[in-house]
């Protein structure tokens, strides 16, 4: 088994069987929707439907890039495609440089597609491809393998940083991502992997094209913890110290969601720490046009397809019910419903210069 392979199972293993979850949380339970004791609508006229990268999506969530490359993967990606196709909603892949560098991986991959042929699919490769010397030719690669309806641009400095040899050149990336965004015929949505998006980069990334951003923000998996656990397991003890000095580092997902949107038109994916489709609707009502969740599939996949339909079923019933108490029929009224946001992440904002009246009172 090559080097790259055995990364991608040890990463499923870790995630599944250590202690990966960051000790911050996402700043959703500061968010709170008011509760309405008339609704005016009824609970089975609530529609979770939306449209997001010319799909149509029964509920706004997305299963976020996981994994591919080996056997392991390829069973995890089937049993994943299929419940995207059951329920109609959208799925990433992995990073797709393995199938890249080895294309008899491929097909790791290709079962995404060809078992959920009409969910929105979204590739996935890395800005650490894109400084090796990747560009549009490689990006539409990764789109034709799953026909995917979108790609994911995964920024990750902060596991390049603990990761031992890990490709820690940053600079000039924009202009990489600009050439991407204009040589290949999918919308490109940069995609952070546990550390949020202050909207200084929100901003830059629009400019360069970018259609989406995955916020990915601290509070979900943290992947200082799964380097650390790593580093821990080969004996590179700087690495496993490193890692858990950055275990929590980051921006929490529900500031992430503020600064982006408040600062952008683009289309925002919220993930990191996602679990409950309470939180889901909080996420919306701050700005997101979809959550994406991670970990918690990856778990119930490995427990087998049924473990993880029960789960897709139980944070759906959670979102409608929350979208009804909020008196919300569809998901552009569950944008516009008033919120307010405490504790912490009220002052987090606060401190970055976003008001209350930007994001919490403004639709009354
Ligand atoms: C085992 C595992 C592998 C992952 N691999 C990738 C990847 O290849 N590319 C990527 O963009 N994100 C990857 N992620 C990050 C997730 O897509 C997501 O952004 C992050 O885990 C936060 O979501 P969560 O808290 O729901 O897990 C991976 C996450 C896990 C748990």
């Amino acid at each position: 088994m090559s080097d790259i392979e055995m990364r991608k199972q040890r990463h499923i293993r870790l995630a599944i069987e250590e202690d990966v979850q960051s000790d911050v949380t996402s700043g959703l339970e500061d968010a709170r929707l008011i509760h309405r004791s008339l609704p005016e609508i009824d609970l089975e006229e609530v529609s979770t439907g939306i449209e997001l990268f010319g799909r149509r999506l029964a509920a706004p969530i997305i299963i976020s890039a996981i994994t591919g490359g080996t056997a392991q993967a390829k069973e995890i990606n089937a049993t994943l495609a299929s419940a995207a196709e059951e329920f109609r909603i959208g799925i990433g892949v992995g990073s797709q440089r393995i199938a890249i560098e080895n294309p008899s991986t491929a097909h790791t991959f290709g079962v995404v597609r060809e078992g959920a042929p009409s969910a929105l699919v979204i590739g996935n490769m890395g800005c650490p491809q894109l400084s090796l010397g990747w560009g549009a030719k490689e990006a539409q690669r990764c789109v034709d393998m799953i026909e995917a309806d979108a790609l994911a641009i995964h920024m990750n400095a902060l596991q390049e940083a603990i990761q031992v040899g890990g490709e820690t050149r940053y600079r000039g990336i924009l202009t990489k991502v600009r050439e991407v965004v204009g040589g290949i015929d999918v919308p490109v949505v940069m995609k952070e992997t546990g550390c949020g998006v202050a909207f200084e980069d929100a901003v830059k990334l629009e400019e360069a094209g970018a259609k989406g951003l995955d916020v990915s923000g601290v509070g979900g998996t943290s992947w200082a913890a799964v380097e650390h656990h790593i580093a821990k397991e080969v004996g590179k003890r700087d690495q496993e110290a490193l890692g858990e000095s950055l275990w929590n580092w980051g921006i929490p997902t529900a500031v992430s969601i503020v600064e982006a949107r408040r600062s952008t038109g683009l289309k925002i994916i919220a993930s990191g720490g996602m679990r409950t489709g309470v939180e889901m609707a909080k996420a919306i009502a701050l700005g997101a046009d979809a959550v994406g969740i991670a970990k918690p599939f990856l778990q119930k996949a490995v427990e087998g397809p049924e473990a993880l339909k029960e789960h897709i079923e139980r944070i759906l019933l959670e979102f409608r019910a929350t979208m009804f108490l909020v008196g919300a029929k569809d998901v552009d009224d569950l944008k516009r419903v008033p919120l307010v946001v405490m504790g912490r992440t009220a002052e987090w904002l606060r401190l970055r210069g976003f008001a209350p009246e930007d994001y919490s009172l403004r639709r009354f």
